[in-house]
């Protein structure tokens, strides 16, 4: 059994067929009726305008020819000519009781995701790309695709070479540096550059040689790369992403292609010098001033940059990876970035137009003062310490309640309310950081859907065995049984707009539906087959919350 709805429309479409030889897509919607499972279509009425016919006689002809009496009650012809169906409420129940399931694909998605920077803490800008990576890969997965995840690490550029030429002056050896050390040295580093000519001819030197694999700077470099993955990681783990080191594939990945992307670019005629820089102008984009903007690919002093790096990600991914969908969650300020890495990948033959690639962007996490979050001292906030500082806050309301693992279900919860805060808003929208709503029991939280899931779960435990959905008397069931039957169409249509808010919007949805549930129906205190029914809609209840708070990457507590 597959979901309702389009199985309607199937048998809409061929009654049009039948009646009047032509394919129309009949565009049910649900009726304003206060029950659900009644859905109204104006095909008639299209049919009517299109032919010249009398709407209500082409729905009394139509429905003569629609086959939907296993799904449905006898339709019904309304007003100028709507036809009304309504579920057989076995229909419903066939549909939760057997749920859609996916099948592959065969497509593989890239995923270019968290790419934090080495020598820096990650902050809360990560946060949003690990949060909204994590829940598309996994809901791109459940639908089938094959997914391979990339982390796209900032590890290469100028800066190393400042700071392993500031390290080796000050006699420092690379091993005796954490991340924070490596922060401090790379502030200094930097003031060093600015203020003396002669440490910044070494530090271009000491590039030319990290690049070229000079073993005594790439050790050191290597040492760099490392204590800053190892930090990552553990902010991955705290986090609960899926994230793996496999998975990274720094900047540094593609040094050997650079010079490669170059020639061929030049071969192509696609570059032109300005300023003694290697730059593609594409058509169309121009800056503020009306100025042709320039995608550099070689710097004036013969460096590679980001976008050179860009451009041979793209093709690895496509020519190695083998990707049929690129997918690239980074914040909304490099949307131009992108456009013109997509555009001049296009240009030169690297991205066929049957792979589509796309920027999923996202707004900022602003601070209680809306402007964005910041320490008091006008730093960057620490990613650990902001999750920390939520675990702290979900343990805290944890306070005296019995039969709970207290550690690890703050942790759920805690973890869960960021992340399920950062998610449910349109992603590019702006959104406050705050605790005190993001923890809260009641409304579109984390918190919130753990608890239905929880309660549930209780439930169910006192409840005993459970078996099929037989029967859908009360409207608020039917309600709620209507909803979980959308479970697939949603993960799917996640997958294809890569917007992770319509999952939280449908689950919040199921978890309202599920309170008036409650309100209107007995369950345990119910007898025979409609307690049996019922708690065979809690199970199936219970199982979409799990795998949809499953997909977002937030756990979901048996008790809390
Ligand atoms: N590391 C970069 C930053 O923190 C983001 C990298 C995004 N991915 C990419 N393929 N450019 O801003």
């Amino acid at each position: 059994m597959s979901a309702v709805l389009p199985v309607l429309s199937t048998r809409l479409s061929a009654a049009a067929a039948a009646a009047f030889g032509t394919s129309y897509d009949p565009e049910l919607r649900s009726s304003t009726k206060p029950e659900f499972g009644h859905y109204q279509s104006n095909l008639a009425l299209r049919i009517g305008n299109a032919l010249g016919l009398s709407p209500r006689d082409v729905a009394a002809r139509l429905v003569a020819a629609l086959r939907i009496e296993d799904l449905c009650r006898t339709p019904e012809i309304a007003g100028p000519g709507f036809i009304n169906l309504t579920l057989l409420p076995e229909t419903l129940a066939k549909a939760v009781n057997e749920p859609e399931s996916f099948t592959s694909k065969g497509q593989r998605v890239v995923v270019d995701y968290s790419q934090p920077n080495v020598a820096k803490q990650m902050h809360v800008g990560h946060l949003r790309s690990t949060v909204i990576g994590d829940a598309l890969c996994n809901v791109l997965e459940f639908a089938g695709y094959d997914v391979v995840r990339q982390n796209h690490v900032g590890d290469w550029g100028t800066q190393y070479g400042m700071m392993i030429e500031q390290l080796l002056e000050e006699g420092i050896a690379a091993e005796s540096l954490d991340l924070e050390g490596l922060q401090r040295l790379y502030e200094r580093s930097r003031k060093h550059f600015d203020a003396d000519g002669t440490f910044a001819g070494k530090a271009r030197l000491r590039v030319v040689a990290l690049q070229s694999g000079d073993p005594e700077t790439r050790a050191m470099w290597r040492h760099m790369v490392d204590v800053s993955l190892d930090d990552f990681d553990k902010v991955y783990e705290l986090l609960g992403s899926n994230l793996e080191r496999a998975d990274v594939v720094g900047e540094s990945a593609y040094n050997d292609d650079l010079p490669r992307v170059v020639a061929e670019l030049e071969q192509q005629a696609l570059l032109t010098e300005s300023d003694g820089a290697m730059c593609a102008f594409l058509p169309g984009f121009l800056g503020r001033d009306g100025d042709p903007l320039p995608v550099i690919v070689r710097k004036s002093d013969g460096g590679f940059g980001y976008s050179a790096t860009d451009l041979a990600a793209v093709r690895h991914r496509v020519s190695t990876l083998h990707a049929d969908r690129i997918v690239y969650v980074v914040d909304h300020r490099q949307a131009l970035h992108f456009d013109m890495i997509f555009t001049l990948a296009r240009t030169a033959g690297w991205l066929p137009t049957t792979v589509p690639a796309e920027h999923v962007s996202f707004g900022t996490v602003l601070g209680p003062n809306g402007k964005p979050f910041k320490t008091r001292e006008g730093g960057t906030v620490k990613l650990v310490d902001l999750l920390e500082s939520a675990v702290a806050r979900a343990d805290a309301l944890l306070a005296g309640r019995e039969g709970v693992d207290r550690a690890a279900t703050a942790r759920a919860v805690g973890i869960g309310a960021v992340k399920y805060a950062d998610l449910s808003s349109d992603r590019g929208n702006d959104y406050v950081f705050d605790l005190d709503r993001m923890v809260a029991m009641t409304g579109n939280t984390g918190p919130y859907l753990q608890y239905a899931h929880a309660r549930l779960t209780r439930l169910l435990s006192k409840a005993g065995a459970t078996g099929e959905l037989t029967e859908l008397k009360d409207p608020a069931e039917q309600r709620l049984a209507l909803l979980l039957t959308g479970f697939a169409a949603t993960v799917e249509q996640v997958a294809e707009t890569l917007q992770p808010h319509r999952l939280c919007t449908y689950l919040y949805d199921v978890a309202s539906a599920l309170s008036s549930f409650y309100e209107q129906c007995p369950v345990l205190s119910s007898e025979g087959a409609t307690r049996a029914s019922r708690i065979a809609l809690c199970a199936a209840t219970r199982k979409v919350l799990q795998d949809g708070l499953g997909l977002l990457g937030i756990e979901a507590p048996d008790a809390m």
